[in-house]
């Protein structure tokens, strides 16, 4: 490859090359090599990074593939992942080292040292397990970015219980659905959180939940915003009472000594029917492949400062905001509220007060604050930065250079991490030594065998599009759907299964240099904003409206959003189509959802089309709406 310094939008010829001083001290020093190691002997690959973390008891058997697609990592092992995210760190100086720098919205501040931190921890543990939570219960945790969200999470794994994070912008069904698949006795929550200067009123979306939520017998209140909330006596408690609490404060708290494949978490994504899926990541191979791809892709050193600007209440956050970076023991910062709040150099002043190193978002991000213009971060100096990062959704080639040159002052590579809530962490993505070409994830991580195929599972021809495909397992794949594996070989196995390969159900390509593109999903998945919704939970909440018969969404391309929603809606007969309506539609499934899934439009239509077995063929009204050419219409009904 030639290094090609023009701007133009031919995106394969454009490659920036990482600094020396990067390169220098990277934590691998030659992909090919390891990567070729690491797929001649995978197993032995993955127990050699297992060795960096503390295990009660070491494994019998790296992997057990005898039950694919259930595969078991570390068969035998003995391991915790907060003895590896705290507890180690407590013997060494780290115990003074910050692990979590937090600033609210309206400013304020908070520092914890992982003392501190184990300190936070251990209370809340000891007052979850005096509630009678234990190994085999899943905590509901519906928080916004504060960091008792983080400690409650850290709670539940140190005493062996497994948390489900419902995002804090997700609304009453969305999280009703949740508890009651999880079954959640236990709920924690705060009466609100910062968003633009507003409050985001969790408790009331909470009570309204919990009304739908038989299982719920004890709800946690952090307080946060501090505006009036109704408490239910009996049912739910202050975070600060009980965190004060003489059982709460006796010494210290014990860490469960959980299986390397107990449950560490479920965490609900969107499919392709509205009940979402529960994925289910474990103690054992999570750790091992959180810590080790935040290790080796951002390079992470003592001194770093280390933000990931996403929610924890998503996969990102989960994996590096939280777990990944903990095991490292790096610091983490954490930010409440909006990019551009109260104005769009919040990021900026962050960046410079707090001596960020390495800053992880999204493109949506990026894209949003670009268009406030360089202005706005120009007056901060922002040479801290080291390494930048990107996640969630195609970055766009504009987004990619004005992050490189205006952010990064062309010395910081972009690591354009590719994966999803299923695999944990990173499945393809560049090292900080590889040649970067902006919009490509480049290559997989190592231990993975990825394709671009056709239905049969053949090789598409270079530059040409076909499905992703993971041939081999990894340490951080979910292992289940909670609940439902039938689903779970359905979702992911069935496509490819005399192969035994995992569909990612996104499109991409490989150019000549083996890097790898990413087009986008090819199933009933919506990515708005870098979030991940379903069309069926967009359309389940339109038909729950009185005046709906049926519905269908798809995602258009939006400047801003990557994809933004629009809805089709078929009314009941006698109700008038008017815009008031429309209007009252796209309000429904931001209150049943969430603001973030409210469409951009509803259409009023009198057919749908359908396949002969009454599937709504959601191409057809994709491709009508782009004015592109409808393809095959051999199954279309009519
Ligand atoms: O379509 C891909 C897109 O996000 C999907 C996974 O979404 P979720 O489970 O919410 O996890 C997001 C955070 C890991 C993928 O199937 N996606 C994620 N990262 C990238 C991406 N698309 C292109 N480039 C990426 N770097």
């Amino acid at each position: 490859m030639k290094q090609d310094q023009s701007k133009t939008p031919a995106m394969e010829g454009e490659v920036f090359y990482p600094p020396k001083n990067i390169t220098r001290r990277a934590n691998v020093k030659d992909y090919d090599q390891l990567y070729k190691q690491s797929i001649e002997d995978r197993e032995g690959f993955w127990a050699e990074q297992a060795k960096r973390l503390k295990w009660y008891k070491k494994w019998d058997k790296v992997l057990d593939d005898s039950k694919k697609p259930f595969y078991k990592w570390f068969v035998g092992g003995k391991i915790n992942i907060i003895q590896n995210a705290i507890d180690r760190h407590l013997h060494t100086w780290r115990r003074n080292k910050l692990a979590l720098i937090w600033e609210g919205e309206p400013g304020d501040l908070r520092t914890f040292s992982y003392h501190a931190l184990n300190r936070e921890v251990s209370k809340f543990a000891n007052i979850l397990r005096s509630m009678g939570v234990k190994k085999g219960d899943i905590v509901t945790i519906y928080m916004p970015q504060i960091p008792e969200l983080a400690f409650s999470m850290l709670a539940c794994a140190k005493i062996g219980a497994a948390h489900s994070v419902v995002y804090g912008g997700f609304s009453v069904e969305a999280l009703a659905e949740r508890i009651a698949d999880a079954k959640s006795r236990v709920l924690v929550t705060a009466d609100g959180g910062w968003r633009r200067g507003k409050i985001n009123d969790l408790k009331n979306i909470v009570d309204e939940a919990i009304k739908r939520s038989p299982t719920i017998e004890s709800c946690i209140v952090v307080k946060r915003t501090g505006q009036e909330v109704y408490m239910e006596s009996g049912r739910d408690f202050w975070y600060h009472d009980l965190i004060t609490l003489p059982i709460a404060c006796t010494n210290g708290c014990e860490t469960e000594k959980t299986d390397a494949e107990d449950p560490l978490f479920i965490l609900y994504t969107s499919g392709t029917t509205g009940k979402p899926k529960g994925l289910v990541h474990t103690h054992g191979g999570y750790s091992v492949y959180t810590s080790t791809t935040h290790n080796y892709v951002f390079d992470i050193k003592e001194e770093d400062r280390w933000w990931c600007a996403a929610d924890p209440g998503w996969i990102t956050g989960h994996s590096y905001i939280v777990y990944g970076p903990l095991i490292n023991g790096a610091t983490v910062m954490m930010y409440e509220g909006a990019p551009n709040y109260p104005y769009p150099n919040r990021w900026w002043q962050m960046i410079e007060k707090y001596g960020i190193t390495i800053l992880y978002t999204s493109p949506t991000a990026i894209r949003g604050l670009m268009r406030f213009g360089d202005e706005w971060p120009k007056r901060y100096n922002l040479s801290s930065l080291r390494l930048l990062g990107s996640v969630g959704e195609p970055i766009n080639p504009e987004a990619w250079r004005w992050y490189h040159t205006v952010i990064g002052d062309n010395k910081c590579p972009i690591m354009d991490t590719w994966w999803q809530t299923e695999t944990g962490g990173f499945l393809i993505t560049p090292l900080p030594i590889t040649p970067l070409k902006p919009g490509s994830a480049t290559k997989p991580f190592f231990g993975n065998e990825v394709a671009v195929v056709d239905d049969n599972g053949n090789e598409v021809k270079t530059g040409e599009e076909g499905k992703l495909v993971i041939k081999s397992p990894w340490p951080g794949m979910a292992r289940t759907i909670y609940g439902d594996p039938d689903r779970f070989i359905e979702t992911y196995w069935k496509d490819f299964e005399k192969q035994g390969w995992y569909k990612a159900g996104d499109s991409a390509r490989v150019d000549k240099d083996g890097y790898y593109w990413i087009i986008g999903r090819i199933d009933d998945v919506i990515k708005v904003s870098g979030y991940r919704l379903g069309t069926a939970e967009i359309e389940s909440a339109l038909v729950s409206h009185s005046a709906v018969s049926e519905a269908a969404a798809i995602g258009l391309p939006h400047e801003l959003k990557g994809n933004a929603i629009h809805a089709f809606v078929i009314l009941k007969a006698g109700t008038e189509a008017t815009p008031q309506l429309a209007n009252e539609l796209r309000n429904h499934v931001a209150s049943e959802v969430g603001p973030i899934a409210k469409p951009e439009d509803v259409t009023f239509v009198d057919t749908l089309p359908k396949t002969r077995s009454g599937k709504i063929m959601r191409r057809v009204l994709k491709a009508k709406a782009l004015g592109q050419d409808v393809g095959d219409l051999s199954t279309l009904e009519e």
